[in-house]
């Protein structure tokens, strides 16, 4: 039996995040430079972004470009800016067609102005789809996210907005760039990896995590359903024991 036949359709998670790690590993294993695991890495983009549209998945948000990655070798820094305005307009019609809308999260300010325009120009034209929402995480880390979180905070208390002693949980969600997006019940990074390197810290607090050895580029539709299927055979208890889940 195919592995999407498995997978149970009233049990698929509506948000799953995804650290794709491992570009210049599988480059370095082909003999080639690092920028080409990256364009390779394009190619498991679109096919998870298929597959996870074709199971009902509603939300899946990729760590495409952290805060930290601003620290890597230039060229490689403008390689993956030239390698996301590319595939941004060059990918719009199909996310169309697939009622894909996209939506992007981080410090956008901080890309270089084609790179926004294009996002920008892309996030315009999907607005109305109503299929699965693919978020970017760009320029994004989640202590930036926070820091961003808690000086609005401050502000709006010092002018009067906020009641300090009215700040709840629901409050803070307000502040993310997540607002309008559900929290992700199933994180996935690839490459052998076990960190979670700065990425949605407030939201993952409930995910379940899942970790593969294949590096992003060898990471195709079968792998995300497996992810799914053992996400589904696993327990969500939020703190609860095994017994009040069952008696419920
Ligand atoms: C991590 O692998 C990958 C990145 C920092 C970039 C991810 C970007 C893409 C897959 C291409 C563009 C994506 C979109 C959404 C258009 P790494 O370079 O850290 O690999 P390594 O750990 O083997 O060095």
């Amino acid at each position: 039996m195919s592995l999407v036949t498995q997978i149970n359709k009233e049990k698929v998670p509506q948000h799953i995040a995804i650290i794709m790690d491992g570009n210049g590993r599988w480059a370095k294993k082909q003999g080639e430079n690092r920028i080409y695991g990256h364009y390779e890495g394009v190619n498991s983009v679109r096919d998870v972004v298929a597959a996870a549209g074709e199971v009902g998945v509603k939300y899946i948000t990729l760590y495409a470009f952290s805060t930290e990655n601003w620290n890597r070798p230039k060229e490689e820094v403008d390689a993956l800016m030239e390698l996301l305005v590319s595939t941004i307009t060059a990918e719009t019609p199909q996310l169309n067609n697939k009622n894909v809308r996209l939506q992007a999260i981080g410090n956008l300010n901080s890309l270089p102005p084609a790179c926004l325009q294009e996002l920008n120009e892309s996030i315009e034209l999907t607005s109305k789809n109503t299929g699965l929402t693919l978020v970017l995480a760009l320029s994004y880390s989640s202590k930036w996210e926070l820091i961003s979180a808690v000086k609005q905070i401050a502000a709006d208390a010092k002018n009067g907005l906020v009641n300090i002693e009215d700040i709840t949980e629901k409050n803070i969600e307000q502040y993310l760039c997540t607002k309008h997006i559900p929290d992700p019940e199933l994180m996935i990074r690839t490459s052998g990896e076990h960190r979670i390197s700065n990425f949605l810290l407030w939201q993952l607090a409930y995910a379940e995590f899942y970790f593969t050895d294949k590096l992003w580029p060898d990471f195709r539709k079968d792998d995300l359903y497996e992810a799914i299927l053992n996400y589904q055979n696993r327990e969500r208890r939020f703190g609860k024991t095994s017994d009040q889940l069952t008696q419920l």
